[in-house]
């Protein structure tokens, strides 16, 4: 598959994803063949480190990052972030490892992103799906995305997704902003990126609820998101009422 952008960089994050790792990367580099994986991994006790370790020395488009400790999805992938800037990839895409974001698709992203900041790949546009997610699960994300477009305005549907494609350019001038570290981390790079005037394209995905291993989804992680996307949307409606009363003083 041939893609517009010269370097792409996919970042993969892993806790305890040893079944799983391989598959994805055998899939990602037969869907877009031109494209680099970073495995940025917290030290799993599974060793998937060591897993990724072997892979990457086995193939060149193959990259292995090691930090100490489990500190959270957005930790890790700012870190690979970071590393993908630093060696200039034009684009940086973020994907799970355990086969919920189909390898398949990422060229459907990437020719999204031709005319976008940031793709996002979206399960409740028409077209979009997930697959085997217990009912509550959807529950949960279908109604935190709810929750956030009323609390903070955003036209994104699915503002908690986690597979998204950026220009390098994008995370260059929102990266310093991000402060969450769960999966909020997902919510916050989307809400930058609307902040700053750049433009967020959703393409629909088919999301599969993984077949190996356990998600890392937690109650901090739900917290996380509740918290902060009410502050924002609490001071976004505070700013929008202030601008509304300096308009009326202004006629
Ligand atoms: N390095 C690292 N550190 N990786 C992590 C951590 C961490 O602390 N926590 C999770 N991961 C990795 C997992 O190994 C997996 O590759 C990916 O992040 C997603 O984790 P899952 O535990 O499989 O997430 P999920 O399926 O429950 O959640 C998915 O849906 C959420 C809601 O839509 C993900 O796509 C999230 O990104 C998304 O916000
Ligand atoms: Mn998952």
């Amino acid at each position: 598959m041939t893609t517009a952008f010269e370097k792409v960089l996919v970042i993969i994050p892993t806790y305890n994803e040893k079944d799983n790792i391989t598959i994805i990367c055998d899939r990602l580099r037969k869907a877009v063949d031109t494209a680099d994986i970073l495995i940025v991994d917290d030290n799993s006790p599974d060793n998937t480190g060591e897993l990724a370790d072997r892979m990457a020395d086995a193939d060149p488009h193959i990259h292995a990052m090691h930090r100490t400790a489990k500190n959270g999805l957005g930790a890790a992938y700012l870190a690979g972030f970071h590393c993908g800037l630093e060696r200039g990839y034009d684009v940086l895409v973020e994907m799970d490892a355990d086969g919920s974001h189909q390898p398949e698709q990422l060229p459907r992203l990437l020719a999204a992103l031709e005319d976008a900041d940031m793709v996002k790949g979206s399960r409740y546009v028409p077209g979009g799906s997930v697959v085997n997610w217990p009912k509550s699960r959807e529950l949960l994300s279908r109604g935190g995305s709810l929750w956030t477009r009323l609390m903070i305005g955003i036209p994104v549907h699915d503002i908690t997704g986690g597979y998204n494609a950026f220009r390098a350019e994008t995370l260059r001038v929102i990266m310093d902003g991000i402060t969450s570290v769960g999966y909020n981390f997902q919510v916050d790079l989307t809400w930058h990126v609307q902040q700053a005037g750049l433009k967020v394209v959703e393409v629909p995905i088919t999301f599969v609820e993984r077949e190996r291993g356990e998600s890392k989804m937690s109650g901090g992680i739900v917290v996380e998101a509740l918290a902060k996307t009410t502050a924002w949307g609490l001071s976004y409606r505070v700013k929008q009422f202030v601008e509304w009363v300096s308009g009326l003083f202004r006629k």
